[in-house]
Protein backbone atom coordinates (compact mmCIF):
# COMPACT_ATOMS: atom_id res chain seq x y z
CA UNK A 1 0.00 0.00 0.00
CA UNK A 2 1.10 3.53 -0.70
CA UNK A 3 1.92 5.51 2.19
CA UNK A 4 0.35 8.51 1.26
CA UNK A 5 -3.48 8.91 0.79
CA UNK A 6 -5.19 12.59 0.18
CA UNK A 7 -9.16 12.15 0.28
CA UNK A 8 -11.41 15.31 -0.42
CA UNK A 9 -14.76 16.18 0.78
CA UNK A 10 -16.85 18.59 -1.02
CA UNK A 11 -20.33 19.83 -2.09
CA UNK A 12 -22.48 22.68 -1.63
CA UNK A 13 -22.87 25.05 1.25
CA UNK A 14 -24.67 23.61 4.11
CA UNK A 15 -24.04 20.10 2.89
CA UNK A 16 -22.56 18.95 5.89
CA UNK A 17 -18.64 18.94 5.17
CA UNK A 18 -16.90 20.47 7.86
CA UNK A 19 -18.56 18.53 10.04
CA UNK A 20 -17.82 15.05 7.87
CA UNK A 21 -14.11 16.06 7.46
CA UNK A 22 -13.88 16.43 11.34
CA UNK A 23 -15.56 13.62 12.47
CA UNK A 24 -13.22 11.51 9.68
CA UNK A 25 -10.43 13.12 11.59
CA UNK A 26 -10.79 12.07 14.97
CA UNK A 27 -11.53 8.53 13.70
CA UNK A 28 -8.36 8.27 11.76
CA UNK A 29 -6.75 10.10 14.25
CA UNK A 30 -7.34 7.10 16.86
CA UNK A 31 -7.51 4.30 14.15
CA UNK A 32 -3.81 3.72 14.48
CA UNK A 33 -1.18 5.77 15.66
CA UNK A 34 0.92 5.23 12.28
CA UNK A 35 -1.27 7.96 10.69
CA UNK A 36 -0.14 11.60 10.59
CA UNK A 37 -2.92 13.42 9.45
CA UNK A 38 -2.98 16.94 7.92
CA UNK A 39 -6.31 18.28 7.86
CA UNK A 40 -7.47 21.52 5.63
CA UNK A 41 -9.32 23.67 3.61
CA UNK A 42 -10.15 25.54 0.43
CA UNK A 43 -9.95 28.65 -0.08
CA UNK A 44 -7.26 28.61 2.53
CA UNK A 45 -6.11 31.93 4.44
CA UNK A 46 -3.20 32.79 2.61
CA UNK A 47 -3.10 35.95 -0.07
CA UNK A 48 -5.34 34.61 -2.55
CA UNK A 49 -7.70 32.78 -0.08
CA UNK A 50 -8.24 36.38 1.79
CA UNK A 51 -9.22 37.95 -0.53
CA UNK A 52 -11.82 35.29 -2.03
CA UNK A 53 -13.82 35.10 1.52
CA UNK A 54 -13.69 38.93 1.55
CA UNK A 55 -15.85 38.77 -1.81
CA UNK A 56 -17.81 35.65 -0.75
CA UNK A 57 -18.82 38.30 2.28
CA UNK A 58 -18.92 41.28 0.78
CA UNK A 59 -20.88 40.63 -2.53
CA UNK A 60 -24.54 39.88 -2.46
CA UNK A 61 -24.65 39.01 -6.21
CA UNK A 62 -24.01 35.85 -7.20
CA UNK A 63 -23.34 35.37 -10.99
CA UNK A 64 -21.19 38.96 -10.65
CA UNK A 65 -16.72 38.24 -10.67
CA UNK A 66 -16.97 34.80 -12.01
CA UNK A 67 -13.45 35.01 -14.24
CA UNK A 68 -11.80 36.94 -11.43
CA UNK A 69 -12.70 34.59 -8.50
CA UNK A 70 -11.79 31.31 -10.69
CA UNK A 71 -8.58 33.17 -11.38
CA UNK A 72 -8.36 33.68 -7.60
CA UNK A 73 -9.10 29.93 -6.66
CA UNK A 74 -6.49 28.58 -8.87
CA UNK A 75 -3.69 30.53 -7.33
CA UNK A 76 -5.27 30.10 -4.24
CA UNK A 77 -4.98 26.30 -4.98
CA UNK A 78 -1.60 26.60 -6.84
CA UNK A 79 -0.23 27.70 -3.00
CA UNK A 80 -1.86 25.50 -1.34
CA UNK A 81 -0.64 22.04 -2.87
CA UNK A 82 2.74 23.78 -3.16
CA UNK A 83 3.22 25.30 0.66
CA UNK A 84 1.01 22.38 2.48
CA UNK A 85 -0.07 19.39 1.13
CA UNK A 86 2.80 18.71 -1.04
CA UNK A 87 5.69 19.49 1.50
CA UNK A 88 3.06 17.36 3.71
CA UNK A 89 2.60 14.33 1.19
CA UNK A 90 6.56 14.30 0.27
CA UNK A 91 7.78 13.87 3.67
CA UNK A 92 5.95 10.70 4.31
CA UNK A 93 8.39 7.64 4.95
CA UNK A 94 7.67 3.47 5.11
CA UNK A 95 6.85 3.74 8.92
CA UNK A 96 3.82 6.01 8.77
CA UNK A 97 1.21 6.93 6.37
CA UNK A 98 0.65 10.45 5.37
CA UNK A 99 -3.19 11.59 4.95
CA UNK A 100 -4.25 14.59 3.65
CA UNK A 101 -8.09 15.59 4.49
CA UNK A 102 -9.12 18.43 2.33
CA UNK A 103 -12.69 20.57 2.94
CA UNK A 104 -13.46 21.65 -0.74
CA UNK A 105 -11.11 21.45 -3.81
CA UNK A 106 -11.26 22.13 -7.35
CA UNK A 107 -14.73 20.25 -7.52
CA UNK A 108 -16.03 23.00 -6.11
CA UNK A 109 -14.45 25.63 -8.71
CA UNK A 110 -15.68 23.74 -11.62
CA UNK A 111 -19.39 23.72 -9.79
CA UNK A 112 -19.57 27.08 -8.56
CA UNK A 113 -17.88 29.23 -11.25
CA UNK A 114 -19.88 27.23 -13.55
CA UNK A 115 -23.23 28.54 -12.25
CA UNK A 116 -21.85 31.42 -12.81
CA UNK A 117 -21.79 30.78 -16.44
CA UNK A 118 -18.11 29.93 -16.90
CA UNK A 119 -17.73 26.75 -19.41
CA UNK A 120 -17.65 23.85 -17.14
CA UNK A 121 -15.05 22.02 -20.12
CA UNK A 122 -13.10 25.31 -19.60
CA UNK A 123 -13.05 25.15 -15.43
CA UNK A 124 -12.05 21.07 -15.74
CA UNK A 125 -9.13 22.05 -18.13
CA UNK A 126 -7.54 24.91 -15.82
CA UNK A 127 -8.09 22.28 -12.80
CA UNK A 128 -6.26 19.78 -14.98
CA UNK A 129 -2.74 19.83 -13.82
CA UNK A 130 -3.40 19.92 -9.74
CA UNK A 131 -2.62 16.43 -8.05
CA UNK A 132 -5.85 14.23 -7.88
CA UNK A 133 -7.07 13.01 -4.76
CA UNK A 134 -7.17 9.35 -3.97
CA UNK A 135 -10.59 9.00 -3.28
CA UNK A 136 -13.10 11.97 -3.06
CA UNK A 137 -16.94 12.33 -1.59
CA UNK A 138 -19.37 14.47 -2.87
CA UNK A 139 -22.25 15.47 -0.34
CA UNK A 140 -25.07 15.92 -1.75
CA UNK A 141 -28.37 17.16 -0.30
CA UNK A 142 -31.78 19.36 -1.31
CA UNK A 143 -30.48 23.13 -1.42
CA UNK A 144 -33.51 23.54 0.71
CA UNK A 145 -32.62 21.34 3.21
CA UNK A 146 -28.61 22.93 3.15
CA UNK A 147 -29.79 26.09 3.19
CA UNK A 148 -31.95 25.67 6.66
CA UNK A 149 -29.07 24.09 8.04
CA UNK A 150 -26.97 27.14 7.31
CA UNK A 151 -29.83 29.58 8.63
CA UNK A 152 -28.27 30.70 12.12
CA UNK A 153 -25.40 32.30 10.09
CA UNK A 154 -25.38 35.48 7.85
CA UNK A 155 -25.79 34.52 3.92
CA UNK A 156 -22.88 34.34 1.50
CA UNK A 157 -22.54 35.53 -1.98
CA UNK A 158 -23.78 32.04 -3.28
CA UNK A 159 -25.95 31.32 -1.02
CA UNK A 160 -29.91 31.48 -2.45
CA UNK A 161 -31.63 28.62 -3.37
CA UNK A 162 -31.62 28.92 -7.01
CA UNK A 163 -27.76 29.31 -7.35
CA UNK A 164 -27.26 26.45 -5.27
CA UNK A 165 -29.49 24.59 -7.06
CA UNK A 166 -27.25 25.23 -10.05
CA UNK A 167 -24.67 24.20 -8.61
CA UNK A 168 -25.70 20.66 -7.13
CA UNK A 169 -26.58 19.81 -10.66
CA UNK A 170 -22.36 20.35 -11.43
CA UNK A 171 -21.47 18.70 -8.29
CA UNK A 172 -23.82 15.78 -9.74
CA UNK A 173 -22.11 15.84 -13.25
CA UNK A 174 -18.73 15.40 -11.93
CA UNK A 175 -18.28 11.85 -11.69
CA UNK A 176 -18.97 11.55 -15.21
CA UNK A 177 -16.80 14.49 -16.43
CA UNK A 178 -13.78 13.75 -14.64
CA UNK A 179 -11.59 10.42 -14.39
CA UNK A 180 -11.59 10.82 -10.41
CA UNK A 181 -12.16 8.58 -8.25
CA UNK A 182 -15.77 9.99 -6.46
CA UNK A 183 -18.60 9.11 -4.54
CA UNK A 184 -21.88 11.01 -4.39
CA UNK A 185 -22.47 10.67 -0.50
CA UNK A 186 -26.63 11.11 0.53
CA UNK A 187 -26.58 13.78 2.82
CA UNK A 188 -29.60 14.18 3.57
CA UNK A 189 -29.71 11.53 6.43
CA UNK A 190 -28.48 12.55 10.07
CA UNK A 191 -24.80 12.85 10.53
CA UNK A 192 -24.03 9.39 12.19
CA UNK A 193 -25.09 7.50 9.11
CA UNK A 194 -23.36 10.07 6.53
CA UNK A 195 -20.52 9.00 8.29
CA UNK A 196 -20.95 5.43 8.79
CA UNK A 197 -20.83 5.57 4.25
CA UNK A 198 -17.84 7.41 4.16
CA UNK A 199 -16.08 5.23 7.11
CA UNK A 200 -16.64 2.01 5.47
CA UNK A 201 -15.60 3.66 2.25
CA UNK A 202 -12.33 5.07 3.63
CA UNK A 203 -11.48 1.58 5.69
CA UNK A 204 -11.61 -0.36 2.13
CA UNK A 205 -8.84 2.11 1.20
CA UNK A 206 -7.15 1.72 4.37
CA UNK A 207 -7.46 -2.31 4.66
N1 LIG B 1 -26.39 15.25 8.08
C1 LIG B 1 -26.70 16.29 8.85
N2 LIG B 1 -27.85 16.30 9.56
C2 LIG B 1 -28.17 17.37 10.32
N3 LIG B 1 -27.43 18.47 10.48
C3 LIG B 1 -26.28 18.51 9.81
C4 LIG B 1 -25.85 17.45 8.96
N4 LIG B 1 -24.66 17.78 8.41
C5 LIG B 1 -24.37 18.99 8.89
N5 LIG B 1 -25.31 19.44 9.73
C6 LIG B 1 -25.33 20.74 10.43
O1 LIG B 1 -25.50 21.72 9.42
C7 LIG B 1 -24.67 22.84 9.65
C8 LIG B 1 -23.71 23.01 8.46
O2 LIG B 1 -22.81 21.91 8.44
P1 LIG B 1 -21.31 22.11 8.00
O3 LIG B 1 -20.77 23.36 8.57
O4 LIG B 1 -20.58 20.85 8.24
O5 LIG B 1 -21.56 22.29 6.42
P2 LIG B 1 -20.52 22.74 5.31
O6 LIG B 1 -20.82 21.87 4.13
O7 LIG B 1 -19.15 22.71 5.85
O8 LIG B 1 -21.02 24.22 5.02
P3 LIG B 1 -20.15 25.46 4.43
O9 LIG B 1 -19.97 25.16 2.98
O10 LIG B 1 -21.05 26.60 4.63
O11 LIG B 1 -18.86 25.52 5.20
C9 LIG B 1 -23.94 22.58 10.97
O12 LIG B 1 -24.66 23.20 11.99
C10 LIG B 1 -24.01 21.07 11.09
O13 LIG B 1 -23.96 20.63 12.42
MG1 LIG C 1 -17.68 24.19 6.08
Amino acid sequence: MKNEIFIVVDGIDGSGKSEIVKMLHNYLFSRHKKYLILTTREPTHGIYGKQIREMLRQEKDPASNSEKLMDLFIKDRESHLKNTIEPFLSNSNEHELNIVLCDRYYYSTIAFQGAQGLDIKSLIEKNKGFRKPDRTFILDVEPSLALERIDHRKKEKFEQIDFMRKIRDNFLKLPDLLEDNIKIIDSSKSLKEVFDVIKNEVDKILS
